[in-house]
């Protein structure tokens, strides 16, 4: 094994033990199971979450302990999402709101967080990301003048779920024939915009986005989200950050974590 596979082994699993509580309920929900029915891969997404919110808290200089829920929170995120996916399936193959399952589907999952003895304010935390409910909350939180720390890191959570596609690196943006850049999180909402399972939760929303597709909106939350965090990165670091550039400049702070392992 090449010395970085190495490197960033021993840094996930360091990264799994800092989250043990929440590494615990996703075996105990069966995330961990081996074979064909192995949800392993959620957890696994989850885990990058944590490394990549806690490269944003660490820079942001958010307090301790919100950097530490936000962690958490990331661990969390997705614990219930097999349960999510069945409803979201059941709801597709009747006439059901897939909205509402998704909605209620949510609400199971914090439940499940609440029952492990999780606090409000974590639960809260994780269950923004890519929450069709907390769009427009989190779309306003973009573009407000100050931001408490507790409001970073909504937005941080926010936006590193909508960077996040399974637990693979950010790919680079590349620029498109009009001149402007597409980046990882356009890539991911246009595969989900693509993908025909998709299709009725993105028509439905237009009655909850004054006649916005469920996408749409995810797209303009994800790229205000991205151009305040870019923002705020650049004024601490003092380096330019192009907002579409953040989700490689995120892995690149990471690669250096890991870079930096003793093996
Ligand atoms: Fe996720």
């Amino acid at each position: 094994m090449e010395n970085f596979d190495r490197q960033k082994r021993a840094f996930f699993v360091k990264t799994g033990l800092s989250v043990r509580p929440v590494m615990r309920l996703h075996k105990y929900v069966g995330n961990l199971r081996k074979g064909t029915e192995s949800w392993r891969n959620v957890s696994e997404h989850c885990l990058v979450e944590v490394a990549r919110v806690d490269v944003l808290a660490a820079v942001l200089r958010l307090s301790g302990g919100i950097r530490g829920k936000l962690r958490i929170a990331a661990a969390l995120h997705d614990v219930g999402k097999r349960e999510e996916v069945a409803a979201f399936r059941a709801a597709n193959e009747t006439e059901n709101s897939a909205w509402e399952a998704c909605t209620e589907a949510s609400r199971q999952s914090a439940e499940i967080m609440k029952r492990a003895g999780f606090s409000d304010d974590v639960i809260a935390l994780a269950s923004i990301a890519g929450d069709h409910n907390s769009f427009a909350a989190t779309l306003a939180l973009a573009e407000q003048d100050v931001l408490t720390d507790e409001e970073t890191a909504r937005l941080i959570m926010s936006y590193v779920d909508d960077m996040s596609a399974g637990s693979t690196w950010a790919t680079p943006a590349v620029p498109l024939p009009d001149g402007s850049l597409q980046n990882t999180v356009d890539r991911r909402l246009e595969a989900g915009e693509k993908d025909p399972r998709y299709a009725r939760m993105n028509e439905e929303a237009r009655e909850h986005f004054a006649g916005r597709t469920m996408y749409a909106m995810q797209r303009e939350t994800a790229h205000a989200v991205e151009q305040r965090l870019a923002a705020l990165l650049s004024e601490k670091t003092g380096e330019m950050i192009d907002p579409k550039r953040l989700p490689e400049w995120i892995d690149l702070r990471i690669r250096e974590r890991i870079a930096a392992e003793q093996v």
